[in-house]
């Protein structure tokens, strides 16, 4: 007979091990049973919430749950579970539009506010300074005009501030972005009005892993960014220089987009250490020479657009290391000046779906084994100097236009599917 030591030495301890984990248990079930979960909203935040409700444009309907004291029934809130204060106010696709924002100013308890995707048309209200407890702060999608009010600043706490998708948010980058909070990891400004210069302060913010500033009118020589990212775009700005080697975002940088700058030289062998990159796209600028035969890319990546620039010399042989490790999806290496053949490696990237090789000096015969790609759907080798086709098998769409291929009509056809001529830009857009 096994003897319960426990009780026979400290009679005490049985109290501890039995009873006070089953205390414990039904405090929990007590706690997670759904009585527990009602809410009563504050009635001061509550007052602010109507009086926000009544004045706002809401065609859709989308407050008509705001009624009551339920904080859990009104939609897109959220409250502490003892006081009631508003905590989280989610607005996003609503519709909602009007010039009552500042109602919002005074929920003090407030850590998150999305009013994305909406279509508030008016500055950034300056009260919002005044809600220090927020932590994110999503206003992208609407039509917020004027510049980004230094009010702002106060909101050291903040986590993610993103303004994305206002056309007519305009003015300088401020300064004060890159020390203002301790905490800053999402930055994202993409697809406003902003000009001039990244601020230095953003170069050397060590929480920030995600800096999404394209598509804006930015200039300026690029500089290198001191802190480890994981996402950085800075594509479709002016941004002119050369590429920077991001090596403190060696192990960590995901997402690479500088297309459609004015950056210049050629694409340096350091590009290489960036082992954790999955996106690179550098297409749309001035980039030129030979790409160097040591610049073997992350076996990470999945998508590489090095496309309209004006590289030159073989097509880099070597996408990756090995192949068999490559996840390669979309290759596109077009309207550059790449010369000679295309090299066998490339037919043996076993995940490539999207090959676009057009508008280069590509001499010699298309490889028969491209026709092995499993999983290639789009191909476009057209624009260039090659001379044979063979084997095209598991093609669905094929772009073999002006080439000097000996027996090649515009619809081909293969015992599996019907290969059709179709034009680049064409399978640009179907391909994002
Ligand atoms: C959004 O509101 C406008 C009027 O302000 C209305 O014309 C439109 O249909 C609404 N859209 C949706 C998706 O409710
Ligand atoms: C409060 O609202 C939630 C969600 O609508 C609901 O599940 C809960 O039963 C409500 N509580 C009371 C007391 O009405
Ligand atoms: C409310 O309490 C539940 C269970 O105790 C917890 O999971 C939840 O995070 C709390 N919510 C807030 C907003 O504090
Ligand atoms: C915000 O609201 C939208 C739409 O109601 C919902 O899809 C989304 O999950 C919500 N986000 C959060 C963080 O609650
Ligand atoms: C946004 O509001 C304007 C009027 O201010 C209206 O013309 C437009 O249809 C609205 N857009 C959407 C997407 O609701
Ligand atoms: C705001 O809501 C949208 C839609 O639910 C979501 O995609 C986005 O991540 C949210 N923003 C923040 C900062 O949480
Ligand atoms: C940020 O830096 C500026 C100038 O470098 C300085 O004046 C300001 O006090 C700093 N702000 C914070 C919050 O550290
Ligand atoms: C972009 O900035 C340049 C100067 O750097 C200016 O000439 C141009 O008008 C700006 N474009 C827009 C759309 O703001
Ligand atoms: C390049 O950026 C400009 C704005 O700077 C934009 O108008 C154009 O559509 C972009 N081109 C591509 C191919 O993304
Ligand atoms: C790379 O960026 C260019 C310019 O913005 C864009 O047109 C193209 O679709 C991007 N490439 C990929 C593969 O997303
Ligand atoms: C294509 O693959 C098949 C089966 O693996 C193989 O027999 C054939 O030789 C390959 N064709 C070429 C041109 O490599």
């Amino acid at each position: 007979m096994e003897i319960n030591w426990v009780s026979v030495v400290c009679p005490w301890k049985v109290f501890q091990l039995h009873v006070l984990p089953l205390l414990f248990l039904l405090v929990l079930l007590r706690c997670s049973s759904p009585c527990q979960c009602v809410v009563d909203l504050d009635p001061d935040d509550k007052a602010l919430l109507l009086a926000f409700k009544s004045r706002v444009q809401d065609p859709s309907q989308s407050l008509s749950s705001w009624v009551g004291t339920n904080c859990t029934s009104w939609s897109g809130l959220t409250c502490e579970n003892r006081t009631g204060r508003v905590v989280s106010i989610n607005l996003t696709n609503m519709n909602l539009s009007g010039k009552v924002l500042p109602k919002l100013c005074k929920l003090s308890f407030l850590e998150d506010m999305n009013l994305s995707h909406n279509n508030f048309t008016c500055p950034i209200p300056l009260c919002f300074g005044n809600l220090v407890s927020l932590k994110a702060i999503d206003l992208s999608h609407n039509r917020f005009l004027g510049v980004v009010p230094d009010t702002l600043m106060r909101l050291r706490n903040l986590k993610e501030l993103v303004l994305n998708g206002n056309r007519d948010l305009r003015g300088l980058v401020p300064g004060w972005l890159g020390n203002f909070s301790t905490n800053l990891e999402k930055l994202d400004l993409a697809s406003n009005s902003f000009c001039g210069e990244i601020p230095e302060s953003l170069l050397y913010l060590k929480p920030l892993k995600y800096l999404d500033l394209g598509n804006n009118n930015l200039s300026g020589n690029l500089r290198d960014f001191g802190q480890s990212l994981l996402v950085l775009n800075l594509g479709s700005n002016q941004f002119s220089g050369t590429l920077p080697c991001l090596s403190a975002s060696a192990q960590s940088l995901n997402i690479l987009n500088m297309a459609n700058n004015s950056i210049v030289g050629g694409i340096p062998t350091c590009v290489a250490s960036l082992q954790a990159l999955t996106h690179l796209n550098l297409s749309f600028n001035h980039l030129k020479y030979a790409i160097s035969p040591r610049l073997v890319f992350s076996e990470n990546l999945l998508v590489l657009d090095l496309s309209n620039n004006d590289l030159l010399g073989p097509l880099p042989h070597k996408i990756a290391e090995t192949t068999d490790k490559s996840g390669l999806v979309l290759l596109d290496l077009s309207h550059n000046q790449f010369s000679g053949e295309i090299p066998l490696r490339i037919t043996e990237l076993k995940s490539l779906q999207a090959l676009f090789l057009s508008h280069n000096l590509l001499t010699g015969e298309i490889p028969a084994r491209i026709g092995n790609l499993t999983y290639l759907q789009v191909i476009d080798l057209s624009h260039n100097l090659l001379s044979e086709l063979d084997a095209l098998d598991s093609l669905k769409i094929l772009d073999l236009s002006n080439n000097m291929i000996s027996g090649f009509s515009p619809w081909l056809r293969t015992n599996s599917m019907e290969i059709y001529p179709i034009g680049y830009s064409h399978l640009k857009k179907s391909k994002q």
